[in-house]
């Protein structure tokens, strides 16, 4: 019915254009047909006036009247050539045949000749009139006026017109049928080429039966998408829609269920001693937070430095505890270090020394040589553990983090096939600051010692790779963001981390906002039409808690209708404490917060509000959907997952983020109110706008923001990195065989990694 009246829709016009057509084009072939008559009949005139004139002249000569008479009447009987007359020298009629109108006289026969259609309606029908100047010997003049009966050439011409009409019209009724049929014929192949195209099917590759007159254009199309699609790969990744059973079923098919190793200081989960017994906790890690969901889903075996009171009263004969309490979902080895141990490569190297020197938080890493050695130590210790969990010769080991910089090298000596996978949580300075490393060389060849070594930004991955090209021979390809040295090749890549989005199940027992609210602001006494801006850190210095306390009290000087009306709630996990560094800077933090709570707050209300101790996960989502702001305003971070688990939590899409610009989620999470951390003001602004913000622009902003987080999540970060070490895997088998002629699955005894041909 569509296609019916689809088709009438283009008929109809077609022949009402054709019937116009054939209407206009008659009426010019009448004027043409009367301008070849016209030219016709003059020339006939003139060659009549000539033949006549000789004989005109005689008789006028001769005097003899009646021989011109008969003349005239015997030219006149011509059935084209309806009268004569001739005109005297003075205008007068001297000589006409019968048929000659009445009327007509000489003045106005020469009149009407003037005229562009010089037709006259006479009694027998149209006659067209002609007056031609005769040149007479006796040097006389006259003119012979001729009047052609034109019936025939208006019969003519109707006629002509008729056929004209007859033939345009079978034409428009050819033309419509011919559309008819072609229309039924290929409307299908249209429609659903032209649907197909719009859908993007048949883009990526041909659709069978789709219009042919559609394919250069779908051709194009396609070329532009597979170009768009490429530069999308390049910046995001592989596809969406990461989710834990996407992931297992990566390593079950592309890594052949090979094991996965995790190798980070930091353990998922603290047993430690308590009045009550053994408390099991979480630790304020955004290394945890990331890696945890992804061990769930790998079952695999994660190796960390067991640093709870009760650690050791958990683990069986081999050092290991199943995870997570209860559900044992994959194995945790602790490995125990001494507290010389723990002084020199914890603290020591890695906390004053590495921490500061890849965070530029203007706080001057400190290089103590025995420091370092412990640090090389226990890097030995921790890949020795890998190489004994390891159940094959190429298993996949995780490496977590500056903690372990010399790790890759040291299991890539023991398991030369293995798959590692460094990556690198915090921020890659550029080769100056790097170049105040005493050990930067060795850093570097341990860290080279990675198939993959991951970054949260291109920013890092260039730095890194700069430094690489200060400090080491090596070959790099920038093209392939791979370094050659010593013979093996690193792929390095960016691989923005990010958190677990929240399932149905653990979504299903939130509190409603509201109770939330109610609850936040009882207990820390906040009047009910309060606002409430919240930041949740560990106790570092490189997270801005001084300079987002320094944005609220310059929004209280600046604006003092906010002061009795807001507050900021920061949560700060005690964390390192027992360096110089954080413990200053957690007593400087003290301070300030009394300075500014006594200077702007009066009973029952003070602006800020520091919580500096730890808060489970179930404490800080109360908060987080409590709150009006969230405050992330880091000096610098890798990625920091702060803001993403506030986006994660509000899913009443209200609340506004504001986020410092130097923390890698500003590259994502662009719909927060990013400020610099060190414009004090910029900050003070920005707390003003989010908390005066209508909700309409918070829910847009927020909507937003969490369809990115959802969608580019923890579960992404680690199958982009799983999926690109199980290509370079199965790259390395078949380059092994065919260097070895062998066809069977045998692997080759030394792991040479070539990765250039895998990119
Ligand atoms: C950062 C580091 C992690 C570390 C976390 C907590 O996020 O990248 O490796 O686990 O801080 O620090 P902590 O020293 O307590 O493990």
């Amino acid at each position: 019915m569509n296609t019916i009246r689809l088709q009438l829709r283009f008929l109809l016009p077609l022949l009402l254009a054709l019937g116009g057509a054939a209407y206009l084009a008659s009426g010019l072939l009448d004027r043409l047909t009367w301008q070849w008559f016209a030219r016709d009949l003059n020339n006939r005139g003139a060659l009549i006036a000539n033949t006549l004139a000789d004989s005109v002249n005689d008789s006028l000569v001769e005097r003899r009247g009646m021989r011109l008479q008969a003349l005239f009447d015997r030219a006149a009987k011509d059935e084209r050539l309806f009268a004569i007359g001739l005109c005297g020298e003075n205008g007068k009629l001297i000589r006409k045949t019968a048929s000659f109108p009445r009327t007509l006289t000489c003045g106005s026969a020469d009149e009407l000749a003037r005229q562009k259609d010089p037709r006259l309606l006479v009694e027998g029908g149209p006659v067209y009139v002609g007056v031609h100047q005769l040149q007479l010997d006796s040097g006389q003049k006259g003119s012979l006026v001729l009047l052609h009966d034109v019936s025939y050439a208006e019969l003519r011409s109707q006629d002509t017109q008729r056929y004209l009409l007859i033939f345009m019209g079978v034409l428009g009724i050819a033309v419509a049928l011919i559309t008819v049929v072609v229309a039924q014929l290929s409307w299908r192949g249209w429609v659903s080429g032209a649907r197909a195209l719009l859908r993007g099917e048949g883009l990526l590759r041909p659709v069978s039966g789709s219009s042919p007159e559609l394919e250069p254009l779908a051709a194009d199309l396609r070329a532009r998408l597979r170009d768009l699609e490429d530069e999308y790969r390049r910046a995001q990744g592989q596809e969406t829609g990461w989710n834990p059973e996407r992931l297992r079923a990566l390593l079950q098919t592309q890594l052949r269920g090979d094991q996965v190793i995790v190798v980070s200081n930091r353990e998922p989960y603290i047993h430690d001693r308590t009045a009550d017994g053994i408390a099991v906790k979480r630790p304020a890690s955004g290394l945890v937070t990331a890696v945890e969901p992804v061990m769930r889903a790998c079952s695999g075996t994660w190796i960390a430095h067991g640093s709870g009171s009760a650690d050791r009263d958990v683990v069986d004969a081999h050092d290991r505890v199943g995870l997570p309490p209860g559900h044992e979902e994959y194995a945790l080895r602790r490995v125990w270090l001494t507290t010389e141990e723990e002084q020199g490569y914890y603290y020591g190297f890695a906390n004053e020394g590495m921490w500061p020197l890849c965070h530029v938080a203007h706080v001057r890493p400190v290089f103590r040589e025995s420091d370092w050695q412990h640090y090389r130590a226990v890097n030995q210790r921790f890949a020795d553990a890998v190489v004994a969990e390891a159940r094959s010769e190429d298993p996949i080991v995780l490496v977590q983090d500056y903690h372990f910089a010399l790790l890759p090298a040291m299991v890539r000596a023991k398991l030369p096939r293995a798959t590692i996978l460094t990556f690198w949580h915090i921020p890659w300075p550029n080769p100056e600051s790097f170049g105040i490393c005493p050990w930067r060389r060795e850093i570097l060849e341990g860290m080279l010692g990675s198939t993959i070594l991951g970054f949260h930004t291109r920013f890092h991955c260039k730095n890194f790779i700069e430094t690489v090209d200060r400090f080491l021979e090596a070959r790099i390809e920038h093209e392939h963001s791979v370094i050659a040295a010593g013979g093996e090749e690193t792929l390095i890549e960016s691989y923005p981390i990010s958190i677990e989005w929240p399932q149905e199940s653990e979504r299903s027992g939130w509190k409603p906002v509201e109770a939330c609210r109610r609850a936040v602001f009882a207990r820390l006494g906040l009047a009910r039409d309060s606002y409430l801006a919240v930041g949740v850190d560990r106790f570092d210095y490189t997270k801005g808690i001084l300079e987002r306390f320094h944005a609220v009290e310059r929004l209280l000087e600046k604006r003092p209708e906010w002061v009795g009306r807001f507050s900021l709630v920061q949560v700060a996990a005690p964390t390192r404490s027992a360096l110089e560094e954080y413990h200053s800077f957690q007593e400087r933090i003290q301070r300030v917060t009394q300075r500014i709570n006594a200077r702007f707050g009066r009973p029952g209300y003070q602006p800020i509000h520091l919580l500096a101790t730890h808060h489970d996960h179930d404490a800080v989502n109360e908060l987080f959907r409590a709150a009006d702001a969230c405050l992330v305003t880091s000096l610098h971070d890798g990625m920091n997952l702060v803001c993403k688990e506030f986006v994660a939590a509000r899913d009443d899409e209200r609340g506004v983020l504001i986020l410092s610009r130097f923390a890698g989620a500003a590259r994502e999470m662009r719909e927060a109110l990013v400020v610099n951390p060190y414009h004090v003001e910029e900050t003070a602004d920005a707390l003003h706008r989010a908390l005066t913000m209508p909700g309409s622009e918070q829910r847009e902003r927020m909507a937003s923001l969490r369809m990115t987080v959802q969608e580019f999540n923890v579960y992404r970060w680690a199958g982009r990195m799983l999926a690109d070490a199980g290509r370079l895997r199965l790259r390395e088998r078949i380059q092994a065989r065919v260097e070895r002629g062998q066809l069977d699955d045998e692997v080759p005894a030394r792991g040479s990694r070539r990765l250039t041909a895998v990119r």
